[in-house]
């Protein structure tokens, strides 16, 4: 069953002036902002570009709600959508886009859902091992802590991220099930690790937790499918941006945008190209990260990385 409620939804959008730089030289049309979440960035873009109309989704229906209250004055401007990455070509074949001015993926969950312990994304509060962004989808975390092959378990730890102890993790997980809510997997990983090692590279919990998150939610595939499609969309002299917070992220958009500002090239690099290559693309800047003053006052900025495509 959705929560129809629509608590108070704080968050801080991250590396605002670096968005909307890019959004400033964008060509009128419509914005896409595939990860709405409060609608900080969203808002702001309205406010600016008045030759813009907004594709609004988010897949976690109370920050949809959230957003949709925030952005009520520009109504006639947004059309929202409570779907994932993945549905964007659906979108817009229904809403008869054939093109778009930019778009937006700013990774991640929202401080609303990592404060909120009944969505049990935290390793702070007790709550259920949920970690669903979309509750309509049936698979929880609990379901594959719970039910998966301890190999899995570890591929999975190894794969979403840069955890050194994934095997030992895995390991304490098939041995202790039941495992019930998300204060007890804190405390069996924070076990499964070696004391010297514990004391190293914040919470002990951190990276294991992004890693169930990410595979509760596929958040690679998703991320993938929706980045390809949003660049097939961008017209020329649009911009695509994307705000990721951790490396494994950050390397897949850095080749998707690679692939397009190369057209795939794979000849030598001081050769003329004979592959056929087409160059669809460019890359105005190589990773930017946030300023240091936004990083003391927003922790969640020190991670983000925000790569910029433009379409030529
Ligand atoms: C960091 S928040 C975005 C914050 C937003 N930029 C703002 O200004 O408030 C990320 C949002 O993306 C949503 N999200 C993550 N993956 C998604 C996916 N595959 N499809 C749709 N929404 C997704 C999350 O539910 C979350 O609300």
């Amino acid at each position: 069953m959705e929560n129809k409620s629509t608590p108070n939804f704080e968050h801080r959008a991250v590396m605002m002036n670096e968005v909307l730089n890019v959004v400033d030289r964008i060509p009128s049309g419509i914005f896409v902002d595939a990860t709405l979440g409060g609608g900080s960035h969203s808002e702001e873009i309205l406010k600016r570009r008045l030759d813009l109309e907004l594709i609004a989704i988010d897949r976690d229906y109370s920050a949809l709600e959230a957003a949709r209250q925030k952005l009520q004055k520009f109504s006639g401007r947004v059309r929202f959508f409570h779907e994932p990455f993945s549905s964007l070509e659906k979108i817009f074949a229904g809403e008869d886009i054939l093109h778009i001015s930019g778009f937006l993926f700013d990774l991640g969950v929202s401080s609303p859902q990592l404060d909120n312990a009944e969505r049990g994304f935290s390793y702070r509060f007790d709550g259920p091992l949920d970690m669903r962004m979309d509750t309509r989808q049936q698979k929880t975390a609990s379901y594959l802590l719970n039910n998966l092959e301890e190999s899995d378990l570890k591929g999975i730890i190894e794969r979403n991220s840069d955890e050194r102890f994934a095997a030992r993790i895995a390991t304490f997980i098939v041995k202790n099930r039941p495992i019930k809510n998300t204060l007890e997997f804190a405390e069996l990983i924070k076990k499964a690790i070696p004391a010297a090692a514990r004391r190293r590279g914040g919470h002990p919990a951190k990276r294991t937790f992004q890693a169930i998150r990410m595979e509760v939610n596929h958040e690679l595939e998703e991320l993938s499918q929706g980045v390809t499609t949003s660049i097939d969309y961008l017209k020329p002299k649009g911009c695509g941006i994307v705000i990721s917070y951790h490396s494994g992220e950050d390397r897949m958009v850095k080749g998707l945008f690679k692939n397009v500002a190369t057209g795939g090239c794979s000849c030598p690099s001081k050769l003329p190209c004979v592959c056929g290559a087409v160059i669809k693309g460019k890359l105005p800047h190589s990773g930017v990260t946030a300023s240091k003053e936004e990083i003391k006052e927003n922790r969640r900025a020190k991670s983000a990385r925000l790569r910029v495509l433009e379409s030529v």
